[in-house]
């Protein structure tokens, strides 16, 4: 068990990421006095007896889908809060993955203009990735992440045992930010990393280290650019193809899985534009390939539409795009690029010949 505990700067409070094994004996009862529970409810169903302490508060139900991260989402989360009489001196706990936490966020921020909340992440990606910074999105007339606003737990605590129920679909997705931040971040993590997979595979074994130098890489930015002014954006590498191909597969790719997927493709693009080293490109290519291995996509993908979806990206400015490029590992930059019929051959050439899974 690693005893120590992260501290996140934040202009809104500073506040700490704690880690814990189990949920046994997670919060006294005086601390849950003002809480109003709002979980995920598979996490319910799941952990709901081992979390009776914390569940005798009142709890909201999350449906863990992308149509209930919506406005109407958190309509139906405000009106419950009214009605059990949560006031602006409760406390909001959030149990559940990244759709739980963006609506706890959403929700924590605007009731009576901001309530406090904590967050237990209960997913790899949460619990490794999206658990700091604040930052969230609910979606809009079916795009994705349109609305959203940055409000800081008053604290975040990750219990490992959470893990051991996640699907391997999800486990591997959640890598998807991990390999994210090993790039975006030191050399030694990423040396880290690679010593972590070679002993563990993609395997839910050992997770805390891991977890603990993915979220201290992201904490190194977001410290400095809380409200992504400028450096934050480097954490948008692989999203914008990422994000372009989880539209295009209506969310049948999971959100990690597609990132790596955008990784590589601006990977190429960034060695044809003459940013990133070449051996760096194969490496990582080499790397994913090894551990996502003959990944097979039903879903038809084309440069068009990939184009399509990326022109409705918030990154898109006066027909250029922003992408945040790696030259090598920890050396990201930001590039505008415009987003013609050249970069549509690029990428169909990416499509036909290097692309890192099959899609049919
Ligand atoms: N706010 C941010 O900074 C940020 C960053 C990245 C992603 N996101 C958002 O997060 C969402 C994806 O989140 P996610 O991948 O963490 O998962 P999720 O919340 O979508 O949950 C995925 C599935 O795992 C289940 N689940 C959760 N915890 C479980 C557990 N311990 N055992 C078994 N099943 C469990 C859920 O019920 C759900 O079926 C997307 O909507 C994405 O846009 C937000």
């Amino acid at each position: 068990m690693i005893k120590d505990e992260l501290i996140i700067k934040s202009s809104q409070g500073d506040y700490p990421v704690r880690f814990i094994e189990t949920i046994n004996n997670l919060y006294q009862e005086d601390y849950l006095n003002q809480s109003f529970i709002i979980i995920d409810k598979n996490v319910l169903q799941i952990y709901g007896k081992k979390l009776s302490k914390i569940l005798s508060r009142p709890y909201f139900v999350v449906e863990p889908t992308e149509e209930f991260k919506t406005l109407e989402g958190v309509g139906k989360i405000v009106e419950w809060l009214i009605d059990n009489g949560a006031i602006k001196s409760s406390q909001i706990i959030a149990i559940g993955g990244g759709i739980t936490q963006d609506l706890a966020t959403f929700v924590s921020h605007i009731y009576y203009r901001g309530v406090r909340w904590v967050y237990l992440p209960t997913t790899l990606l949460s619990q490794s990735d999206s658990c700091i910074g604040a930052k969230c999105a609910v979606n809009l007339k079916g795009h994705k992440n349109q609305l959203g606003v940055i409000h800081s737990p008053s604290e975040v605590v990750i219990v490992e045992e959470f893990l051991n129920t996640l699907s391997n679909d999800e486990f591997r997705s959640g890598f998807g930010e991990i390999f994210k931040l090993s790039v975006t971040g030191s050399r030694q993590f990423f040396s880290q990393l690679k010593e972590h997979l070679n002993q563990n595979g993609l395997q839910n074994k050992n997770m805390l280290q891991v977890i603990r130098s993915s979220l201290i890489s992201k904490q190194e930015v977001i410290e400095l650019d809380e409200y992504e002014k400028d450096l934050r954006r480097v954490l948008n590498y692989g999203h914008t193809f990422g994000h372009a191909l989880e539209s295009i597969s209506k969310h049948t790719i999971p959100h990690g899985i597609a990132i790596l997927f955008g990784m590589d493709l601006i990977n190429y693009l960034g060695v044809i534009w003459n940013i990133t080293k070449e051996d760096f490109y194969l490496h990582f290519k080499n790397l994913i390939k090894e551990y996502y291995k003959d990944l097979n996509f039903e879903v038809n993908l084309n440069s068009k539409d990939l184009i399509n979806e990326i022109l409705k990206d918030k990154k898109m400015y006066d027909g250029y795009m922003y992408f945040a490029i790696p030259k090598n590992i920890g050396e990201i930059i930001i590039i505008k690029k415009i987003v013609d019929e050249d970069l549509q051959i690029k990428i169909k050439e990416y499509l036909d010949n290097e692309s890192i899974f099959n899609f049919s």
